[in-house]
């Protein structure tokens, strides 16, 4: 550990401070992904608010096309490490790498822009708007619809017309919301709001997709709905996801490698037999029933 460099001031950073360093390899990643690039990496990631250490030596690289839980007690910072992955804050400590490529110095949209896509704890949508222009939003920020021609093998006209149009049309189907694409976002139920917006953030074409509590409010069969689609979704677009969520069972159900956070650090890391078997685990979090 002694050559790594750990930056105790917010930047501007110098060439030097930016130079990428090796970490213990505490990073597992599946099967699959092993000879790909990490899509996203922390190093030393850390924010204080004021006296207080919200956020501190988090760690975690993710696989292109996991599915990563971020699991803790309320006030753990989880929310605070999704606000720092997209750059709504900017670090105290430490560097994010998307493919990469360090993030230092991006702003919320550009970060968006180079592939961090996120939903927020409370719902955050145009209300006035219908549920396609909100999706349209999303894909305004995209420069080509590459990607979404060749998933959705989109007829060659698409591309030339009405292709935002068609593309919100097979997004929103995803989540069997096609139907409801002349609907203002505010009429939406509560469940259909939460779907809107993770199909919203998806419309920017991410490649690597935030979630922050997104089953929350949600019944039991919603939930279970929700957690098959957050599978389809990696499954057709081949990218990842890392969710906050409080339902274990979602959490145990979907996430491949789980990171339990605790007063700002991570506690444990692993597959979700790991967590659920981890003795601090239970301790700090899963032994609390007001959080389950
Ligand atoms: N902008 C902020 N200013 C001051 N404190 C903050 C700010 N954002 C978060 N915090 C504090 O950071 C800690 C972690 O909060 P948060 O990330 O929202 O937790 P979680 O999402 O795990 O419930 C809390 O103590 C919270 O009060
Ligand atoms: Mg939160």
């Amino acid at each position: 550990m002694s050559d790594i460099k750990v930056v105790e001031k917010p930047g501007p950073f110098t060439e030097e401070e930016k130079k990428l360093v090796n970490v213990p390899s505490d990073t597992f990643v599946t099967e699959r992904d092993k000879d790909k690039p990490l899509v996203l990496e922390t190093r030393h990631l850390g924010i204080d608010f004021g006296g207080l250490t919200a956020v501190d030596e988090f760690n975690i690289g993710i696989g292109a096309t996991e599915i990563t839980g971020l699991i803790g007690p309320n006030g753990a910072g989880k929310t605070t490490v999704f606000n720092l992955l997209t750059k709504v804050y900017e670090p105290t400590r430490g560097s994010i790498l998307l493919n990469g490529v360090d993030t230092h110095g991006m702003n919320p949209a550009s970060v968006n822009q180079a592939g961090i896509a996120r939903t927020f704890q409370n719902i955050r949508l145009f209300d006035k708007l219908t549920v396609e222009e909100n999706v349209k939003i999303g894909l305004h920020n995209r420069t080509d619809y590459g990607m979404f021609t060749g998933i959705f093998r989109l007829p060659k006209y698409w591309k030339e017309e009405k292709k935002s149009h068609e593309i919100a049309l097979e997004l929103l189907d995803i989540f069997g919301m096609a139907d409801q694409a002349d609907v203002r976002a505010d009429s939406l139920p509560y469940g259909a709001q939460r779907r809107l917006e993770i199909v919203r953030a998806l419309a920017t074409d991410p490649k690597i997709l935030l979630l922050d509590e997104p089953a929350a409010g949600m019944n039991p069969s919603e939930t279970e709905e929700l957690m098959k689609n957050i599978a389809k979704i990696r499954d057709t677009f081949g990218i990842a996801v890392m969710l906050i969520e409080h339902d274990m069972k979602l959490v145990m159900g979907i996430c491949e490698v789980i990171a339990v956070l605790n007063f700002g650090k991570i506690i444990a890391k692993g597959t979700p037999s790991e967590i659920r078997s981890n003795p601090q685990v239970i301790e700090a979090y899963l032994g609390s029933k007001k959080d389950e």
